[in-house]
């Protein structure tokens, strides 16, 4: 026997780990024993269901991942030429942001046809390659889902706005305006307002009647009251379960739906009791009208049960759905999983780790506790940047030590529990690089908040993979420029630098993977009072317990985390990963970090 019985056990839930396992203690020339093929086999197929509760998922923003046509934006078929590298990382996932044909105001989030690929990203063909390329990876391609709104050049709206009576007049929230009268628009319906700026009500001219956008004005919002808005999106979701994809990133999702009556919404108060003016020079409102209100969690559990219908043979095992859930405390997130008789999302993604802002070590250590102890039996999808939101350096860095402070977040990102979320670049430390003039803006709300709004462009610039001209992104000219730090900060310098941030994120996955207490334990907090020290234990039964310690100061700093009444025996410890040059700790009692230093270490 190669394994004992209980060594089996402990590796159920990862077929890779099981793998690696059977292949290293059968070394040798011993052959697999037929008991230990077939555990093998039940793991593989755990593994398919359980995949994404201890995934890495890469968000690619392909616009910017690589270009392969010379058109100067990326491609499917880029993508499919950088999969190795995303293999090397360990990456289980990647999140595609739209890629769907759409005028491209909001850069695909607009989408003009649900059941295509965007010409200037290639052809359902090349999608149909990537999907079969990255299966054989083991990587699962995730769908970005817009259902709050489409396009205002999609064929729903363009017949929603021909004429009052056309059947797809009900799929959007038309209304009159406030003393309207048979000449006159009125005011728009209510005070509500878009997230980009301004009121949230367009006038149709030809049809005499307000419609309600969220977003951009080119982004009419669906009316979910509707029950043909919820078949239309159930088919949709089918059309690319069909061809293979591993799950959904449900955009905006919770803005779904409005109150019926339109109630005007609260304006936000500082503390003089004036109201706060947002950057478009808009009084803030508290959203309390048009974000997280009724019908919103009957609708996920149907994606949930359209998800769960597709048991493809193409690409078996749970197709995981995941949330954009900005919400405003741990009790509102615990809901968007639902229930186990109504399940909705596997994994709403956790802003409240995200965006503490500063690296306050007792806010991080409620807020993981929280993740922790308040999701019941459900699995954190914990990240730190996005698409929509200045890189890590633009809000955890200070200018001087970004590479050390990049190692603490994906510490925390990689080493707690749960699913992770990994925005292109990260892994290289690429930093947020807003346009200077506004002249040079492409998003659009850079251009009506500048300058205190300069839009999402500074985190969307094209991955950096060497340091050529445009950092090999294209050939042509890139749509975004590439940030002059592409000379150093890019993947072939950092793939050939075994201190690099890069070798760092690929020893963080590669632990979270195959170390059990990583890959299935829970997270304890330890030493709690330390406000300068974040450390945290990972344990699972019957495997090697591990610490985590992690210096959120650019002071060294020392820990004991074995302390009389921790609860821990200090006993030996085998180094996991350690910053770049740190020695290894003596002991338990004694952990030595440098500035932003981190620490992970087994106990023997
Ligand atoms: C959230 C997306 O992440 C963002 O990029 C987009 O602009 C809005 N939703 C509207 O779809």
């Amino acid at each position: 026997m190669c394994l004992s019985n209980a060594t089996k056990r402990k590796f159920e839930r990862s077929a890779w780990v099981a793998t690696i396992l059977l292949a290293a203690l059968c070394a040798g020339g011993q052959s697999v024993p037929a008991k230990a093929k077939v555990d093998a086999k039940s793991a593989a197929a755990a593994s398919e269901l359980d995949w994404w509760k201890n995934a890495v998922i890469y968000e690619i923003y392909p616009r910017s991942f690589q270009d392969t046509n010379g058109d100067g934006i990326g491609d499917l078929n880029g993508i499919t030429a950088r999969l190795d590298y995303l293999k090397e990382l360990g990456v289980d996932a990647i999140w595609l942001t739209p890629v769907y044909p759409s005028p491209q105001v909001d850069f695909g989030y607009d989408i003009s046809d649900y059941r295509n690929i965007d010409p200037q990203y290639g052809t359902l063909a090349d999608f149909d390659r990537l999907v079969a390329e990255a299966g054989k990876r083991h990587i699962r391609i995730i769908m970005d889902m817009v259902m709050n709104h489409t396009s205002d050049q999609h064929p729903w709206f363009l017949a929603s706005r021909s004429s009052r009576d056309n059947p797809y007049r009900d799929w959007y929230v038309w209304r009159d305006g406030k003393g309207q009268t048979a000449t006159g628009k009125g005011q728009p319906p209510n005070n509500w307002q878009s997230l980009f700026g301004h009121s949230a009500w367009q006038w149709d001219d030809k049809t005499r009647q307000y419609y309600y956008h969220k977003f951009y004005i080119q982004q009419p919002d669906l009316n979910w009251r509707n029950p043909a808005v919820h078949r239309a999106f159930e088919d949709i979701v089918g059309f690319w379960l069909e061809r293979g994809v591993g799950g959904f990133r449900f955009d905006a999702i919770t803005t779904l739906f409005e109150d019926p009556n339109l109630t005007d919404e609260g304006v936000v108060l500082d503390k003089n009791g004036k109201p706060v003016i947002n950057a478009y020079g808009d009084p803030q409102l508290d959203g309390s009208k048009t974000d997280n209100q009724p019908g919103l969690h009957q609708v996920v559990a149907e994606m949930r049960a359209t998800a769960d219908k597709f048991a493809s043979t193409r690409f078996p095992g749970t197709r995981a759905l995941i949330g954009e859930t900005y919400l405003p405390n741990i009790g509102e997130l615990k809901t968007m999983y639902g229930t186990p008789q109504h399940p909705e999302f596997e994994l709403p993604m956790d802003t409240q780790v995200a965006f503490i802002n500063k690296l306050d070590v007792a806010g991080f250590r409620a807020r993981l506790v929280d993740a922790e102890s308040r999701l019941g039996v459900n699995t954190p999808l914990l990240l730190f940047d996005n698409h929509d939101n200045p890189r890590i350096d633009a809000r955890y860095g200070d200018g001087l030590h970004d590479t050390a402070i990049q190692r603490v977040i994906s510490t925390i990102l990689l080493a707690s529990r749960g699913a992770a979320l990994v925005y292109y670049g990260d892994e290289i430390g690429m930093k947020t690089t807003p346009p200077s003039r506004k002249a040079d803006v492409k998003d659009p709300i850079g251009i009506t908040g500048w300058p205190k709004e300069k839009g999402r462009d500074g985190e969307r610039t094209p991955m950096q993979w060497n340091d050529t001209a445009n950092a090999g992104f294209t050939t042509g000219k890139p749509w975004l420029p590439v940030p002059p730090n592409a000379d150093t900060i890019n993947v072939r310098a950092e793939q050939s630098n075994p201190a690099s941030l890069l070798a760092w994120y690929k020893a963080l996955i590669q632990l979270k993977k195959t170390v059990p207490a990583f890959a299935r334990g829970s997270n304890v907090m330890l030493d709690t009072e330390n406000t300068k020290v974040l450390s945290w234990l990972r344990q699972a039964p019957g495997a090697p317990r591990v610490v985590v310690t992690v210096n959120f100061t650019a002071q060294p700093q020392t820990v004991d985390l074995a302390a009389a009444g921790s609860g821990i025996a200090p006993e030996k410890l085998k180094t996991l990963l350690k910053s770049p040059g740190a020695a290894d700790p003596a002991s338990l009692h004694h952990i030595a970090l440098g500035p932003y230093g981190v620490y992970i270490g087994q106990m023997l």
